[in-house]
């Protein structure tokens, strides 16, 4: 078959690794940290942590802002498991590697998916600094994580139409509401990078219904939907889109931005999976 190598037996052997290393019981939830957001680990009790180059079929993870490693512990009185740091498909990584830590997060007994990214705010009225709570996704990637031979356990045809779960969305606005954060919701759009888009691009994604945009998130999600996993999502609008902003991008205020609302994002978090 043209197996890629990285389905369900190769993620169940990385998470065999994983559990010789870190005790995983029963996790409630796994969650994705994206760029910047990575501060969430600090807030895990008796914390365990297994370094991703440590993980067979992960390669190291390349980019600023992301330690790379997969942690066990406890988060509002749940256990959990956090990926912080991903790989992205900008770094040269096929779209089913990008999807992979979701097949070991599933290998692991995840069941529920918690995915986070920093994003860029196409909605006009987005500021630097707000959280959206993701509705719903476009793929404008233009490769998916499923392409090939079927995986056992793979829905072929997975369907899309409540990608982000709606009682998990509304789990989130209950979460929001309790810590008195004002939180966003708005569709995620998903592209290659790593090149910011232009102002042009910026005034297509507005026309195309974009509230934000990315350049991660989208191959987790197809995997995790090809898995059967529930999926909840936030994006940490950390700049203006050109165009929609005044001044350049740089990744530096991406990750300053990140930083900064870090502990608003944290709390939701926590809040969110105290209510699992
Ligand atoms: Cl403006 N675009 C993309 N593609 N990704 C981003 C971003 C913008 N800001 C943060 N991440």
């Amino acid at each position: 078959s043209a197996d890629s190598g990285l389905g369900p037996h190769e993620a169940d052997h990385a998470a065999r690794v994983v559990r010789a290393r870190l005790d995983v019981s029963a996790p409630a939830c796994g969650i994705v940290l994206g760029s910047g957001l990575g501060g969430l680990v600090d807030d895990l009790e008796d914390a365990r942590r297994i370094s991703f180059g440590d993980v067979p079929g992960f390669p190291t993870a390349t980019v600023a802002g992301h330690a790379g490693a997969l942690l066990a512990g406890r988060l509002g009185g749940k256990d959990v498991i956090a990926l912080a740091g991903r790989f992205h498909m900008y770094e040269g990584h096929a779209a089913a590697l990008a999807g992979f830590p979701v097949r070991v997060l599933h290998a692991l007994g995840v069941r529920t998916l918690f995915v986070s990214n920093a994003a860029g705010g196409v909605r006009r009225t987005f500021a630097p600094g707000d959280l959206m709570i993701i509705a719903d996704h476009v793929n404008l990637m233009f490769r998916n994580p499923l392409v090939g031979a079927l995986h056992d356990g793979d829905v072929r045809f997975p369907d899309m139409s409540e990608a982000y779960d709606p009682s998990l969305r509304a789990v989130l606005r209950d979460a929001a509401r309790a810590i008195g954060e004002r939180v966003q919701e708005g569709v995620y759009f998903g592209l290659l990078g790593p090149s910011y888009e232009t102002p042009a691009e910026v005034r297509m994604l507005e026309r195309l219904g974009a509230d934000a945009v990315g350049m991660s998130t989208v191959p987790e999600v197809i995997v995790a939907k090809a898995l059967g996993m529930r999926v909840a999502g936030v994006s940490c609008i950390t700049n203006l889109a050109c165009g929609i902003g005044q001044h350049p991008l740089s990744h530096a205020e991406v990750l300053e931005v990140g930083t900064r609302v870090g502990a608003q994002f944290r709390a939701l978090v926590r809040e969110f999976v105290e209510r699992l």
